[in-house]
């Protein structure tokens, strides 16, 4: 026996991530010029995952438009839409259908989270001790924006504490929102109810004795719920810190892309990698980590600094932006400046315009 099936939770409404998910799905949101879910997906295929049920709820249709029956990702994709959030547990009980005969486990991840957790032996580790539930761990600096979860000597979970404060932290090991579910879990979730795995099933399940594992993972994990964790994921991606993704030449670039040979590169911090169809004028300064999205312009003199800028991104002459993130079809005219900010789509930046670093500016809005 071994699992085939995963649920990824794709169903969130990503506010930390504001105003760049206005119009984006967090799963969607272009990691290295790629959406963030096709990475995910492709991780599970390597752990021998081939149908995936996509639990979706706010914004389902860009992912849909993208990602098709997964014929073109290599294995079967579903999706099952809830009308209402149904919370974490109850999405995976709206996709019970899609999660063939009774008897099989089943693998749930978060549709936020970047790792090279092994699946492939976390699932002999769940299947060899018949748990009920599995949840891997990982450890983080600081534990209070996750949940907490306390394991036994034998690696039994204890206790799980979503979001703990300050003084209940006694851990740093936490939910890596990746479980292998026991098919007989799912009758535990109520139907059509908006029911969490962490602040109700899980505190349920212990409480009643069952059988909860842990499998404590010291792989790379991030969840790029925040601006600073999405740039920070970039950061690690374009240093080559994940095994994931290991930039071959410093700076990777697309077809049909144009570079001036006066651009100049700076890889002392990180990589720049440079989309399809992307043209870059004479004098341009890039300093990386950069990714620069496809059909993007950026024209003479501009100075670009650990930045991610999405597709069809305009950058006019000798406008400078730094640590920030430009979401797709944004405007940003000759010589404004851009610091520490991010720019929903379809943004435009007025000529000369100085942005205040810190800023958020949403789709459809002009700044300066
Ligand atoms: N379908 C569906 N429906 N998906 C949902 C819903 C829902 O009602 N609510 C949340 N999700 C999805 C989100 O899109 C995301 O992929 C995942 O569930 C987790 O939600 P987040 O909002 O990102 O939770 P978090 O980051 O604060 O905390 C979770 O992840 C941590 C690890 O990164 C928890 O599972 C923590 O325990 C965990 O440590
Ligand atoms: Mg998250």
């Amino acid at each position: 026996m071994t699992v085939r099936r995963a649920v990824i939770l794709v169903g969130g409404k990503a506010t930390r991530l504001l105003p760049l998910t206005c119009n984006t799905p967090k799963a969607m949101v272009p990691i290295l010029n790629t959406p963030f879910l096709e990475y995910a997906i492709g991780y599970l295929r390597q752990h021998g995952i081939d149908e995936v049920v996509l639990a979706q709820s706010h914004l389902p249709v860009p992912i849909r438009d993208y990602f098709g029956d997964g014929s073109r990702f290599g294995l079967r994709i579903s999706y099952a839409i809830e009308e209402t959030p149904l919370g974490t547990a109850g999405a995976v009980r709206n996709a019970e259908r899609y999660l063939g005969s009774a008897g099989e486990d089943c693998l749930v991840l978060n549709g936020d989270i970047f790792s090279d957790i092994n699946i492939t032996d976390m699932i002999d580790f769940h299947l060899s001790r018949r748990a009920k539930v599995t949840i891997a761990l990982t450890p983080v600096d600081d534990p209070t924006s996750y949940g907490l979860v306390e394991t036994d000597a034998g690696s039994r979970v204890t206790r799980f504490l979503e979001k703990p404060s300050r003084d209940q932290i006694t851990t740093n090991m936490i939910n890596a929102g990746t479980y292998l579910l026991n098919a007989e879990i799912l009758t535990h979730i109520p139907q059509d109810t908006s029911y969490s795995f962490e602040r109700e099933l899980f505190p349920s399940l212990l409480g009643r004795g069952e059988a909860v594992y842990a499998y404590p993972s010291r792989g790379y994990f991030v969840d790029i719920g925040t601006p600073a964790k999405y740039l920070g994921l970039h950061h690690d991606l374009l240093n080559g810190e994940s095994s994931l993704w290991a930039p071959t030449a410093k700076t990777d670039v697309g077809q049909h892309s144009c570079i001036h040979p006066s651009v100049r590169i700076n890889r002392t911090k990180g990589a720049v990698l440079i989309g399809d169809n992307c043209s870059i004028a004479a004098d341009v300064q890039l300093t990386g980590p950069v990714a620069i999205g496809a059909g993007s312009t950026i024209a003479e003199g501009a100075v670009l600094e650990e930045s991610v800028l999405w597709q069809n991104v305009r950058v006019g002459p000798r406008a400078i932006i730094r640590k920030s993130v430009v979401a797709n079809d944004s405007t940003l005219n000759a010589g404004c400046i851009i610091e520490d900010s991010l720019l929903s789509d379809h943004v435009t930046v007025r000529q000369g315009a100085r942005i205040e670093p810190g800023s958020r500016i949403w789709s459809g809005e002009t700044a300066g």
